[in-house]
Protein backbone atom coordinates (compact mmCIF):
# COMPACT_ATOMS: atom_id res chain seq x y z
CA UNK A 1 0.00 0.00 0.00
CA UNK A 2 1.37 3.77 -0.41
CA UNK A 3 1.29 4.01 3.67
CA UNK A 4 3.74 1.20 3.44
CA UNK A 5 6.05 2.56 0.88
CA UNK A 6 5.68 5.97 2.54
CA UNK A 7 6.49 5.32 6.16
CA UNK A 8 7.33 1.58 6.72
CA UNK A 9 10.65 2.27 8.34
CA UNK A 10 13.68 0.28 5.95
CA UNK A 11 15.81 -0.56 8.33
CA UNK A 12 14.45 0.36 11.63
CA UNK A 13 12.78 -2.38 12.94
CA UNK A 14 8.74 -1.97 13.06
CA UNK A 15 5.41 -4.20 13.94
CA UNK A 16 3.62 -5.91 10.65
CA UNK A 17 0.55 -4.81 12.59
CA UNK A 18 -0.80 -3.23 15.87
CA UNK A 19 1.01 -0.88 18.42
CA UNK A 20 4.26 -0.96 19.43
CA UNK A 21 5.54 1.17 22.46
CA UNK A 22 8.80 0.42 24.72
CA UNK A 23 11.77 -2.16 24.19
CA UNK A 24 11.91 -5.30 26.37
CA UNK A 25 13.54 -8.35 27.76
CA UNK A 26 16.32 -7.32 25.37
CA UNK A 27 19.52 -10.49 25.69
CA UNK A 28 22.04 -11.88 22.82
CA UNK A 29 22.83 -15.55 23.30
CA UNK A 30 23.87 -18.02 21.21
CA UNK A 31 24.85 -15.42 17.77
CA UNK A 32 21.29 -13.83 18.67
CA UNK A 33 19.71 -10.56 19.42
CA UNK A 34 16.44 -10.91 20.89
CA UNK A 35 14.04 -7.76 20.83
CA UNK A 36 10.61 -8.08 22.52
CA UNK A 37 8.39 -5.04 22.45
CA UNK A 38 5.42 -3.80 24.12
CA UNK A 39 2.59 -4.82 21.54
CA UNK A 40 -0.75 -5.37 21.02
CA UNK A 41 -1.03 -7.44 17.62
CA UNK A 42 -4.70 -8.89 17.78
CA UNK A 43 -6.36 -5.61 17.70
CA UNK A 44 -8.08 -4.14 14.35
CA UNK A 45 -6.81 -0.76 15.58
CA UNK A 46 -2.94 -0.37 16.09
CA UNK A 47 -3.82 1.34 19.84
CA UNK A 48 -2.23 0.62 23.35
CA UNK A 49 -4.77 -1.79 25.04
CA UNK A 50 -4.31 -5.73 26.08
CA UNK A 51 -0.05 -5.51 26.21
CA UNK A 52 1.96 -8.63 24.82
CA UNK A 53 5.79 -8.76 23.55
CA UNK A 54 6.41 -8.68 20.49
CA UNK A 55 9.32 -10.48 19.44
CA UNK A 56 12.00 -9.66 16.72
CA UNK A 57 15.54 -11.31 16.33
CA UNK A 58 18.24 -10.26 14.13
CA UNK A 59 21.90 -11.75 13.71
CA UNK A 60 23.38 -7.93 13.57
CA UNK A 61 21.20 -5.55 15.34
CA UNK A 62 20.23 -3.83 11.71
CA UNK A 63 17.75 -6.32 10.20
CA UNK A 64 15.21 -7.92 11.97
CA UNK A 65 12.76 -10.79 11.60
CA UNK A 66 9.44 -10.84 13.42
CA UNK A 67 8.38 -13.70 15.33
CA UNK A 68 5.04 -14.45 16.70
CA UNK A 69 4.08 -12.54 20.11
CA UNK A 70 6.20 -14.32 23.62
CA UNK A 71 4.28 -13.70 26.00
CA UNK A 72 0.58 -13.11 26.16
CA UNK A 73 -1.76 -10.75 27.83
CA UNK A 74 -3.60 -13.13 30.61
CA UNK A 75 -6.56 -12.88 33.38
CA UNK A 76 -3.70 -11.90 35.51
CA UNK A 77 -3.03 -8.83 32.94
CA UNK A 78 -1.50 -7.04 30.82
CA UNK A 79 2.41 -7.82 30.33
CA UNK A 80 4.21 -4.51 30.48
CA UNK A 81 7.62 -3.65 30.49
CA UNK A 82 10.78 -5.57 31.90
CA UNK A 83 13.81 -7.30 31.17
CA UNK A 84 15.36 -10.67 30.07
CA UNK A 85 18.53 -12.34 31.30
CA UNK A 86 20.33 -15.73 30.04
CA UNK A 87 20.50 -17.55 33.53
CA UNK A 88 23.62 -19.30 32.94
CA UNK A 89 23.95 -20.85 36.29
CA UNK A 90 20.36 -22.25 36.42
CA UNK A 91 19.71 -20.30 39.81
CA UNK A 92 16.16 -19.94 38.88
CA UNK A 93 15.92 -24.00 38.56
CA UNK A 94 13.95 -23.69 35.55
CA UNK A 95 16.87 -25.40 33.11
CA UNK A 96 16.49 -29.15 32.00
CA UNK A 97 19.99 -29.41 32.02
CA UNK A 98 19.88 -29.59 28.11
CA UNK A 99 19.63 -26.11 27.94
CA UNK A 100 20.40 -22.73 29.50
CA UNK A 101 17.03 -21.12 30.87
CA UNK A 102 16.26 -17.29 29.93
CA UNK A 103 14.24 -15.67 32.13
CA UNK A 104 11.66 -12.62 31.51
CA UNK A 105 10.82 -10.76 34.26
CA UNK A 106 7.75 -7.82 33.65
CA UNK A 107 5.13 -6.24 35.45
CA UNK A 108 1.55 -7.70 35.63
CA UNK A 109 -0.97 -4.63 35.13
CA UNK A 110 -4.38 -5.81 36.36
CA UNK A 111 -6.46 -3.67 34.08
CA UNK A 112 -9.30 -4.90 36.29
CA UNK A 113 -7.63 -2.86 39.57
CA UNK A 114 -6.40 -0.32 37.46
CA UNK A 115 -10.21 0.54 36.27
CA UNK A 116 -10.75 0.01 39.87
CA UNK A 117 -8.58 2.63 40.77
CA UNK A 118 -7.16 0.09 43.13
CA UNK A 119 -3.46 1.22 44.35
CA UNK A 120 -1.90 -2.20 44.00
CA UNK A 121 -2.57 -3.07 40.19
CA UNK A 122 0.87 -3.73 39.47
CA UNK A 123 3.10 -6.07 40.43
CA UNK A 124 6.27 -8.56 38.79
CA UNK A 125 6.13 -11.58 37.18
CA UNK A 126 8.31 -14.19 35.58
CA UNK A 127 8.42 -16.48 32.81
CA UNK A 128 11.03 -18.74 30.78
CA UNK A 129 12.19 -20.45 28.23
CA UNK A 130 14.09 -23.47 27.11
CA UNK A 131 14.47 -22.86 23.88
CA UNK A 132 16.77 -19.94 23.30
CA UNK A 133 13.77 -17.82 24.00
CA UNK A 134 11.52 -18.75 20.87
CA UNK A 135 8.68 -20.28 23.29
CA UNK A 136 7.99 -19.05 27.03
CA UNK A 137 6.21 -20.09 30.18
CA UNK A 138 4.67 -18.42 32.51
CA UNK A 139 5.77 -19.42 36.07
CA UNK A 140 3.54 -21.16 38.49
CA UNK A 141 4.09 -19.01 41.51
CA UNK A 142 3.32 -15.05 40.33
CA UNK A 143 4.05 -12.56 40.64
CA UNK A 144 7.48 -12.86 42.08
CA UNK A 145 7.13 -9.24 43.71
CA UNK A 146 3.85 -8.23 44.93
CA UNK A 147 2.92 -4.66 45.10
CA UNK A 148 3.79 -2.40 48.03
CA UNK A 149 1.53 -0.19 48.02
CA UNK A 150 2.95 2.43 44.98
CA UNK A 151 0.84 2.78 42.41
CA UNK A 152 3.81 3.13 39.38
CA UNK A 153 5.47 0.22 40.44
CA UNK A 154 6.46 -1.33 37.40
CA UNK A 155 9.10 -1.97 34.67
CA UNK A 156 11.79 -4.59 36.34
CA UNK A 157 15.43 -4.42 34.76
CA UNK A 158 17.52 -7.32 35.77
CA UNK A 159 20.95 -7.91 36.11
CA UNK A 160 23.60 -10.66 37.45
CA UNK A 161 26.23 -8.89 40.12
CA UNK A 162 29.09 -10.70 39.54
CA UNK A 163 30.59 -9.65 42.53
CA UNK A 164 27.74 -10.34 45.07
CA UNK A 165 26.44 -13.46 43.40
CA UNK A 166 23.15 -12.37 43.21
CA UNK A 167 20.02 -10.82 41.04
CA UNK A 168 19.46 -6.97 41.08
CA UNK A 169 16.26 -5.80 39.41
CA UNK A 170 16.14 -1.95 39.43
CA UNK A 171 12.58 -0.84 39.10
CA UNK A 172 9.99 2.42 38.76
CA UNK A 173 8.35 3.18 42.11
CA UNK A 174 6.70 6.68 41.28
CA UNK A 175 9.44 8.98 40.83
CA UNK A 176 11.93 7.08 42.41
CA UNK A 177 13.78 3.77 41.97
CA UNK A 178 13.54 0.61 43.93
CA UNK A 179 16.31 -1.73 44.03
CA UNK A 180 15.48 -5.37 45.10
CA UNK A 181 18.21 -8.08 45.18
CA UNK A 182 17.39 -12.00 44.72
CA UNK A 183 19.34 -15.37 44.53
CA UNK A 184 17.08 -17.59 42.44
CA UNK A 185 15.02 -14.94 40.59
CA UNK A 186 11.52 -15.80 42.25
CA UNK A 187 12.58 -14.32 45.68
CA UNK A 188 13.01 -10.74 45.91
CA UNK A 189 14.37 -8.26 48.90
CA UNK A 190 14.00 -5.03 48.92
CA UNK A 191 17.41 -3.20 48.67
CA UNK A 192 17.61 0.40 48.46
CA UNK A 193 15.82 3.51 46.92
CA UNK A 194 17.34 5.93 45.24
CA UNK A 195 16.08 9.58 43.18
CA UNK A 196 15.05 12.23 45.79
CA UNK A 197 16.07 15.65 45.13
CA UNK A 198 17.95 14.50 41.86
CA UNK A 199 17.31 14.67 38.34
CA UNK A 200 14.35 15.49 36.92
CA UNK A 201 11.15 14.74 38.18
CA UNK A 202 8.31 15.84 35.83
CA UNK A 203 6.98 12.73 35.19
CA UNK A 204 7.14 8.83 36.16
CA UNK A 205 10.70 7.34 36.76
CA UNK A 206 10.04 4.71 34.25
CA UNK A 207 11.79 1.57 32.61
CA UNK A 208 14.88 1.91 34.39
CA UNK A 209 18.61 0.28 33.65
CA UNK A 210 21.27 -0.11 35.84
CA UNK A 211 24.96 -1.56 34.98
CA UNK A 212 28.57 -1.32 35.31
CA UNK A 213 30.42 0.40 32.98
CA UNK A 214 34.01 0.92 32.33
CA UNK A 215 35.61 4.87 31.68
CA UNK A 216 36.45 4.93 28.29
CA UNK A 217 40.44 4.71 28.37
CA UNK A 218 40.89 3.81 31.78
CA UNK A 219 40.15 0.57 33.87
CA UNK A 220 38.19 2.54 36.46
CA UNK A 221 34.63 1.18 36.56
CA UNK A 222 31.54 3.24 37.02
CA UNK A 223 27.94 2.40 37.39
CA UNK A 224 25.54 4.18 34.62
CA UNK A 225 21.74 4.45 35.62
CA UNK A 226 19.40 5.20 32.79
CA UNK A 227 15.88 6.65 33.70
CA UNK A 228 13.42 6.77 31.14
CA UNK A 229 10.92 10.13 32.35
CA UNK A 230 7.22 10.62 30.89
CA UNK A 231 6.51 13.57 30.96
CA UNK A 232 9.07 15.66 31.40
CA UNK A 233 11.67 15.63 28.84
CA UNK A 234 13.91 18.17 27.53
CA UNK A 235 11.64 19.39 25.09
CA UNK A 236 8.72 18.13 25.70
CA UNK A 237 6.75 14.73 26.49
CA UNK A 238 9.15 11.42 27.18
CA UNK A 239 12.64 11.21 27.30
CA UNK A 240 15.80 9.31 29.28
CA UNK A 241 17.77 10.82 32.14
CA UNK A 242 21.31 8.85 33.18
CA UNK A 243 22.89 9.29 36.64
CA UNK A 244 26.89 8.03 37.00
CA UNK A 245 27.79 6.65 39.91
CA UNK A 246 28.78 3.70 41.92
CA UNK A 247 26.91 0.76 43.36
CA UNK A 248 27.80 -1.40 46.23
CA UNK A 249 25.46 -4.12 46.10
CA UNK A 250 23.05 -2.30 47.51
CA UNK A 251 22.68 1.11 46.92
CA UNK A 252 22.95 3.13 43.72
CA UNK A 253 25.11 6.97 44.96
CA UNK A 254 25.94 9.16 42.92
CA UNK A 255 29.46 10.32 42.29
CA UNK A 256 30.76 13.57 43.43
CA UNK A 257 31.63 14.74 40.26
CA UNK A 258 28.68 14.18 38.94
CA UNK A 259 27.03 15.09 41.48
CA UNK A 260 28.67 18.74 40.85
CA UNK A 261 27.90 18.16 36.89
CA UNK A 262 23.92 17.90 37.86
CA UNK A 263 24.47 20.90 39.58
CA UNK A 264 25.01 22.60 36.33
CA UNK A 265 23.22 20.98 34.42
CA UNK A 266 20.43 19.93 36.36
CA UNK A 267 19.73 16.56 34.33
CA UNK A 268 21.79 14.25 32.02
CA UNK A 269 19.34 13.40 29.00
CA UNK A 270 20.47 10.85 26.92
CA UNK A 271 19.37 12.36 23.73
CA UNK A 272 17.08 15.60 23.00
CA UNK A 273 15.14 14.95 20.45
CA UNK A 274 11.16 13.88 20.99
CA UNK A 275 11.13 10.57 19.83
CA UNK A 276 13.97 7.72 21.74
CA UNK A 277 11.72 6.51 25.06
CA UNK A 278 12.61 3.14 26.96
CA UNK A 279 15.93 3.12 26.24
CA UNK A 280 17.07 0.15 28.12
CA UNK A 281 20.37 -2.05 27.11
CA UNK A 282 20.92 -5.93 25.85
CA UNK A 283 21.59 -8.78 28.76
CA UNK A 284 24.41 -10.98 28.18
CA UNK A 285 26.43 -8.88 24.81
CA UNK A 286 29.61 -10.32 24.06
CA UNK A 287 32.99 -8.34 24.83
CA UNK A 288 31.65 -6.17 27.49
CA UNK A 289 29.60 -4.15 24.79
CA UNK A 290 26.48 -2.15 26.16
CA UNK A 291 23.93 -1.81 23.27
CA UNK A 292 20.97 0.21 24.15
CA UNK A 293 17.68 0.60 21.94
CA UNK A 294 14.37 3.21 22.28
CA UNK A 295 11.22 3.19 21.30
CA UNK A 296 10.64 6.15 18.51
CA UNK A 297 8.31 7.86 19.31
CA UNK A 298 6.90 10.13 22.55
CA UNK A 299 3.73 9.13 24.58
CA UNK A 300 2.71 13.27 23.78
CA UNK A 301 1.74 12.10 20.51
CA UNK A 302 2.34 8.21 19.73
CA UNK A 303 -1.69 7.11 19.76
CA UNK A 304 -1.96 9.86 17.14
CA UNK A 305 1.14 9.26 14.30
CA UNK A 306 -0.34 8.95 10.74
CA UNK A 307 -0.02 5.26 10.02
CA UNK A 308 -3.08 2.36 10.22
CA UNK A 309 -1.79 -0.56 9.69
CA UNK A 310 1.21 -0.59 12.69
CA UNK A 311 2.06 2.24 14.76
CA UNK A 312 5.77 2.70 16.24
CA UNK A 313 8.95 1.65 15.57
CA UNK A 314 12.54 1.47 17.32
CA UNK A 315 15.65 3.51 17.06
CA UNK A 316 18.72 2.49 15.61
CA UNK A 317 20.50 0.36 18.35
CA UNK A 318 23.17 2.50 20.00
CA UNK A 319 26.69 0.96 21.54
CA UNK A 320 27.23 3.12 24.58
CA UNK A 321 30.76 4.62 26.36
CA UNK A 322 30.81 6.24 29.53
CA UNK A 323 33.46 9.15 28.50
CA UNK A 324 35.20 11.35 30.78
CA UNK A 325 36.05 15.15 29.17
CA UNK A 326 37.76 17.57 32.36
CA UNK A 327 35.55 17.37 35.22
CA UNK A 328 32.06 15.87 33.30
CA UNK A 329 30.89 12.74 32.60
CA UNK A 330 29.20 11.61 29.02
CA UNK A 331 27.54 8.82 28.30
CA UNK A 332 28.25 8.66 24.41
CA UNK A 333 25.59 6.84 21.76
CA UNK A 334 27.01 6.18 18.62
CA UNK A 335 25.02 3.71 15.92
CA UNK A 336 26.14 0.27 16.09
CA UNK A 337 28.93 -0.17 13.59
CA UNK A 338 26.79 -3.61 12.09
CA UNK A 339 25.09 -0.59 10.20
CA UNK A 340 28.25 0.14 7.89
CA UNK A 341 28.18 -3.31 6.11
CA UNK A 342 25.09 -1.83 4.15
CA UNK A 343 26.89 0.88 2.91
CA UNK A 344 26.59 0.21 -1.03
CA UNK A 345 27.45 3.04 -2.55
CA UNK A 346 29.50 6.20 -1.63
CA UNK A 347 29.49 9.68 -2.37
CA UNK A 348 32.42 11.93 -1.21
CA UNK A 349 31.70 15.78 -1.79
CA UNK A 350 33.99 18.22 -2.54
CA UNK A 351 34.91 20.43 0.81
CA UNK A 352 32.47 23.56 0.21
CA UNK A 353 33.20 27.15 1.10
CA UNK A 354 30.88 29.52 0.26
CA UNK A 355 28.19 32.05 1.14
CA UNK A 356 23.85 31.44 1.64
CA UNK A 357 22.35 28.44 0.67
CA UNK A 358 24.55 25.86 -1.23
CA UNK A 359 23.17 22.91 -2.57
CA UNK A 360 24.38 19.70 -2.56
CA UNK A 361 23.79 18.05 -5.89
CA UNK A 362 25.43 14.99 -4.63
CA UNK A 363 22.96 14.32 -2.47
CA UNK A 364 20.07 13.96 -5.20
CA UNK A 365 22.08 10.95 -5.97
CA UNK A 366 20.89 8.98 -3.01
CA UNK A 367 18.26 7.85 -1.76
CA UNK A 368 17.53 9.59 1.20
CA UNK A 369 15.28 7.59 2.85
CA UNK A 370 18.24 5.25 3.81
CA UNK A 371 21.28 6.82 4.37
CA UNK A 372 24.05 7.96 6.51
CA UNK A 373 25.75 11.57 6.06
CA UNK A 374 28.53 12.44 7.76
CA UNK A 375 30.25 15.80 7.34
CA UNK A 376 32.51 18.01 9.48
CA UNK A 377 32.28 22.25 9.99
CA UNK A 378 35.29 23.94 9.98
CA UNK A 379 35.94 27.72 11.78
CA UNK A 380 32.40 28.11 12.79
CA UNK A 381 31.42 32.06 13.34
CA UNK A 382 28.96 33.21 16.03
CA UNK A 383 26.29 32.58 13.20
CA UNK A 384 23.37 29.68 12.59
CA UNK A 385 24.10 26.69 10.37
CA UNK A 386 21.48 25.28 8.75
CA UNK A 387 21.47 21.71 6.89
CA UNK A 388 17.93 21.40 5.18
CA UNK A 389 16.41 18.37 3.73
CA UNK A 390 13.71 19.35 1.21
CA UNK A 391 10.93 17.71 -1.09
CA UNK A 392 9.65 19.17 -4.61
CA UNK A 393 6.18 19.32 -2.36
CA UNK A 394 8.54 22.04 -0.59
CA UNK A 395 8.38 20.08 2.62
CA UNK A 396 11.56 20.73 4.74
CA UNK A 397 13.11 19.00 7.90
CA UNK A 398 15.70 21.62 8.87
CA UNK A 399 19.02 20.89 11.36
CA UNK A 400 21.83 22.44 12.34
CA UNK A 401 23.78 24.44 15.25
CA UNK A 402 23.08 28.09 15.90
CA UNK A 403 26.35 29.21 17.65
CA UNK A 404 25.25 32.61 18.79
CA UNK A 405 22.70 31.07 21.39
CA UNK A 406 24.57 27.97 21.48
CA UNK A 407 22.37 25.03 20.75
CA UNK A 408 21.80 22.16 18.17
CA UNK A 409 18.59 22.00 16.81
CA UNK A 410 16.53 19.89 14.49
CA UNK A 411 13.02 21.66 13.07
CA UNK A 412 10.27 19.58 12.03
CA UNK A 413 7.57 21.96 12.02
CA UNK A 414 7.55 22.20 8.24
CA UNK A 415 7.98 18.48 7.57
CA UNK A 416 5.17 17.62 5.98
CA UNK A 417 2.01 15.61 8.00
CA UNK A 418 2.30 17.38 11.66
CA UNK A 419 -1.24 18.37 12.47
CA UNK A 420 -2.47 14.92 13.47
CA UNK A 421 -1.30 16.42 17.05
CA UNK A 422 -1.16 19.94 18.36
CA UNK A 423 1.89 18.25 20.73
CA UNK A 424 3.79 16.47 17.77
CA UNK A 425 6.09 19.89 16.08
CA UNK A 426 4.74 23.22 18.27
CA UNK A 427 8.64 24.29 18.21
CA UNK A 428 11.67 23.38 17.13
CA UNK A 429 13.98 21.12 19.22
CA UNK A 430 16.82 22.56 20.93
CA UNK A 431 19.79 20.75 22.70
CA UNK A 432 22.01 22.90 24.53
CA UNK A 433 25.80 23.27 23.66
CA UNK A 434 28.81 24.82 25.91
CA UNK A 435 30.16 28.10 24.23
CA UNK A 436 30.97 29.16 20.95
CA UNK A 437 31.84 25.68 18.72
CA UNK A 438 34.51 26.08 16.40
CA UNK A 439 34.04 22.71 14.76
CA UNK A 440 31.29 20.31 14.64
CA UNK A 441 31.14 16.98 13.31
CA UNK A 442 27.75 15.25 11.81
CA UNK A 443 26.73 11.96 11.46
CA UNK A 444 22.74 11.73 10.56
CA UNK A 445 20.76 8.65 9.84
CA UNK A 446 17.90 8.47 7.95
CA UNK A 447 14.92 6.38 6.92
CA UNK A 448 11.61 7.35 5.57
CA UNK A 449 10.23 8.83 9.09
CA UNK A 450 13.24 9.23 11.13
CA UNK A 451 16.22 11.33 11.54
CA UNK A 452 18.83 10.45 14.32
CA UNK A 453 22.08 13.04 14.65
CA UNK A 454 25.04 12.05 16.41
CA UNK A 455 26.98 15.27 17.16
CA UNK A 456 30.60 15.09 18.02
CA UNK A 457 31.00 11.39 17.92
CA UNK A 458 27.71 11.05 19.79
CA UNK A 459 28.01 13.17 22.50
CA UNK A 460 24.68 14.42 21.52
CA UNK A 461 22.08 13.28 19.91
CA UNK A 462 18.30 14.70 18.62
CA UNK A 463 16.11 11.84 17.65
CA UNK A 464 13.11 12.21 16.03
CA UNK A 465 10.62 10.96 13.35
CA UNK A 466 8.20 13.05 10.74
CA UNK A 467 5.83 12.19 8.18
CA UNK A 468 6.30 13.61 5.07
CA UNK A 469 3.66 13.70 2.29
CA UNK A 470 6.90 12.68 -0.33
CA UNK A 471 10.27 11.98 0.49
CA UNK A 472 13.21 14.21 0.86
CA UNK A 473 15.31 14.15 -2.12
CA UNK A 474 17.49 17.32 -1.49
CA UNK A 475 19.85 18.37 0.61
CA UNK A 476 21.39 22.01 1.19
CA UNK A 477 23.08 24.13 3.64
CA UNK A 478 23.33 27.67 4.55
CA UNK A 479 27.05 28.97 4.85
CA UNK A 480 28.77 32.31 5.65
CA UNK A 481 32.04 33.25 3.97
CA UNK A 482 34.66 31.57 6.14
CA UNK A 483 33.19 28.50 7.35
CA UNK A 484 34.12 25.20 5.63
CA UNK A 485 32.26 22.05 4.71
CA UNK A 486 34.40 19.24 5.11
CA UNK A 487 35.00 15.78 4.71
CA UNK A 488 31.05 15.10 3.50
CA UNK A 489 30.17 11.97 2.77
CA UNK A 490 27.00 10.80 1.73
CA UNK A 491 26.29 6.93 2.51
CA UNK A 492 23.55 4.87 0.69
CA UNK A 493 22.11 2.08 2.51
CA UNK A 494 20.93 -0.94 1.38
CA UNK A 495 19.08 -3.33 3.98
CA UNK A 496 17.02 -5.95 2.34
C1 LIG B 1 6.69 3.27 29.29
C2 LIG B 1 5.53 2.47 29.85
C3 LIG B 1 6.01 1.57 30.95
C4 LIG B 1 4.97 0.49 30.96
C5 LIG B 1 4.66 0.34 29.49
C6 LIG B 1 3.26 -0.03 29.17
O1 LIG B 1 6.49 3.70 28.01
O2 LIG B 1 4.52 3.34 30.27
O3 LIG B 1 6.17 2.20 32.18
O4 LIG B 1 5.42 -0.70 31.52
O5 LIG B 1 4.97 1.58 28.89
O6 LIG B 1 3.13 -0.31 27.83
Amino acid sequence: SSEEQMYRPNFHFSPQKGWMNDPNGLFYLNGTYHLFFQHTPFQSVPDFGKMHWGHAISKDLVKWEELTPAIAYDEKGAIFSGSAVVDTDNTSGFGDGKNVPVVAIFTYNDMKKEKAGEIDAQSQAIAYSLDNGKTWTKYSNNPVLKNPGIKDFRDPKVFWDAKRKQWVMGLAAQDRQHFYGSKNLKDWTFLSEFGKDVGGHGGVWECPDLFPIKVEGTNEEKWVLIVNINPGGPNGGSAAQYFVGDFDGKTFKMDDVFTKQLQKEKVAWLDWGRDNYASVSFDNVPDNKRVIIGWMSNWDYADKVPTSAWRGSATIPREIQLVKKGNDYTLVNNPVKEINKYVSKTIKVKNIKGKGKLSIPEAGKIDLTQAIINFNLKNLKQETYTFTLSNAAGESLDFGINNSDHYLFLDRTKSGKTDFSEKFAPKITKAPLEGNQKEAAFKIILDKTSIEIFYNNGEKVITEIFFSNQPFTELSVSLNQETELNNLVINQLNIN
